[in-house]
């Protein structure tokens, strides 16, 4: 099967994911939350354009439609909208914001454009006695969290309204076409109660059943892969991280040995990280690993080079070339009929290719997304492409993957080199993997590891007058970078401990050679980004 075959739409699903939810995205900020937080209670969800056919929402034999919010007014001359057709399926719908707008216009209500956008908490009232299911079992008033425009003013035939805010009509219902609508956002934390209301619209409105989840994922995947790669060979690009670990031990229950992986040292890996992850990667997981150790070909590639997005083109196509060398050499093997290239592409990498604003403008190129197909010959298997992190980490739990493969911190595919900002050095590197050694180590025993999302050095290209002893020092400055976060589209630096804080400067300073300087980074993103190139 060529690539192009194997990337064309197909509209069979897995057993696992007929019976869940389609969430209809008409472009809102939170409409992986909506899916997560569907999956959260073993429904699964899938995230479509709102252009989507009904032949398409149908071939996930849907139990509910769920419609996002998103950033329109439904009166802009491009406002996103779906088959009206949709709302007439016989299948239950839950519109959320937007949704709800789009709803009420399209049955024939009447919604007004507000002079400005209501944001933030307000109360809801609605009468536990009257209403059905949607606010079944919950008190009559909840502090919910809105982001809307506009308002519905007047109701569609057969609808009633189920809930007010003190300025609006905030939830309203066709019970008998199994309608329902929110004003609110059920699906973000600030809204009391969120989760029973879109508990209530799975299980009492849908009567979805709760059965998306580890050991049947596993077992219907393994056997897809098998049917699929038949008698022939799959190769594996492993970085280290989560994402392609589980990607390649599913393939290898699913084929064994005729799975070769390969992992690369670029050079730009932290502190004994090459030599560890190896030794795991086959006395723990049994895998079957060529390790290539790439590092002079990846630094004579970045030398000179002193801009980010240059550093990160070159290690991107050096890495492609790498691997397709590999690949070739096996490839030419006599034993070795490789026909699969197996890839720990993410549902969020997959959603945002086709959602409806378009993939997001590039604010820096992720190597590691797409790329490699292109180059070679082989069919792609993308085991994780329906998955949220989250859920890869459960399915890694379910596999027997050791704890802390799991709850590893990312690492960015250009490794170091966006961490030694300007040009890359051997010796630089030096400086900041043992600068980067420190700050890990400190993090774990202050038990902040799994509380952060990353924690790590860079090495500022700046120098400044110090003293140590009786000597004046001018030494170079590392930044220590520690973020919060759930998925790295936004972030918070985390409030470290000061005693954390200090031991990772005393020691930095004491035990790296050429450093003298220590600071903070306390940039939430946005505006900055997690990365500092
Ligand atoms: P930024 O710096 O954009 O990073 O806030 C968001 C998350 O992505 C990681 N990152 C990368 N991951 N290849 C990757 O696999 C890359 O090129 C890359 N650049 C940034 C970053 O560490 C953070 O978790």
């Amino acid at each position: 099967m060529t690539p192009e075959a194997a990337m064309k739409k197909d509209h069979t699903k897995p057993k696992s994911e007929l019976g869940g939810v389609v969430v209809l995205d008409f472009g809102g900020q939170y409409t992986q939350l909506i899916a997560r937080r569907i999956r959260e209670q073993q429904v699964f969800s899938a995230i479509v354009p709102c252009t989507a056919s009904l032949e398409e929402i149908r071939s996930y034999e849907p139990a509910g439609i769920i419609l996002s919010g998103g950033p329109s007014s439904v009166y802009d001359k491009d406002a996103p909208k779906c088959d009206p057709a949709v709302l007439g399926a016989g299948i239950p719908v839950l519109g959320i914001c937007y949704g709800m707008q789009w709803i009420a216009k399209t049955l024939g209500g009447k919604v007004e454009p507000a002079g400005r956008r209501e944001y933030g908490r307000a109360d809801f009232a609605h009468d536990p006695v009257e209403n059905g299911e949607l606010f079944r079992g919950l008190p009559g008033k909840l502090r919910i969290w809105n982001s809307h425009g506009d308002h519905v003013l007047a109701l569609p035939a057969g609808f009633r309204t189920t809930g007010k805010t003190e300025n609006a009509i905030a939830a309203i219902q066709n019970r008998e076409k199994r309608i329902h609508a929110v004003q609110f956002h059920p699906e973000v934390n600030h809204t009391e109660q969120g989760t029973a209301i879109l508990r209530n619209f799975l299980f009492e409105v849908c009567k979805a059943a709760p059965k998306w989840g580890g050991a049947a994922f596993v077992e219907e995947t393994t056997q897809a892969i098998a049917r699929k790669v038949g008698s022939r060979e799959a190769i594996c690009a492993l970085s280290g991280g989560v994402d392609s670990t589980v990607a390649a031990v599913l393939v290898d229950r699913a084929i064994g040995d005729r799975l070769t992986n390969v992992f690369v040292n670029t050079g730009l890996l932290r502190k004994n990280e090459f030599a560890d992850t190896l030794k795991m990667y086959r006395e723990r997981l049994g895998l079957r690993v060529v390790g290539v150790d790439a590092t002079e070909r990846f630094l004579s590639c970045l030398q000179g080079i002193a801009d980010p997005e240059e550093k990160r083109k070159r290690i991107g196509r050096e890495f492609i070339a790498v691997f397709a060398e590999e690949a070739e050499r096996l490839h030419k093997e006599a034993s070795h009929d490789i026909g699969f290239l197996v890839q720990g592409t993410l549902y969020p990498d997959v959603i945002e290719s086709v959602s409806v604003k378009g993939p997001s403008a590039t604010i820096k190129t992720h190597h590691n997304v797409g790329g490699l197909p292109e180059k070679m010959p082989f069919a792609l298997i993308e085991p994780l492409r329906d998955l949220f992190k989250d859920e890869v980490r459960r399915i890694g739990r379910e596999l027997g993957l050791p704890e802390e493969i799991l709850v590893k911190h990312p690492f960015p595919g250009p490794g170091l080199a966006v961490r030694v900002l300007g040009e890359v050095t051997p010796g630089l590197l030096t400086t900041l993997r043992d600068a980067d050694a420190v700050v890990r180590e400190e993090i774990r025993a202050g038990g902040l590891y799994q509380k952060t999302w990353q924690a790590f050095a860079v090495l500022l290209p700046v120098r400044s007058v110090g003293v140590m002893g009786d000597d004046r020092t001018y030494g170079l400055t590392i930044a220590v970078r520690v973020v919060d976060s759930d998925d790295a589209m936004t972030a918070d630096w985390s409030r470290l401990p000061f005693e954390v804080l200090e031991r990772i400067s005393t020691r930095i300073v004491n035990e790296v050679t050429g450093v003298t300087r220590v600071v903070y980074d306390i940039t939430s993103k946005p505006p900055g980004t997690i990365e500092w190139e």
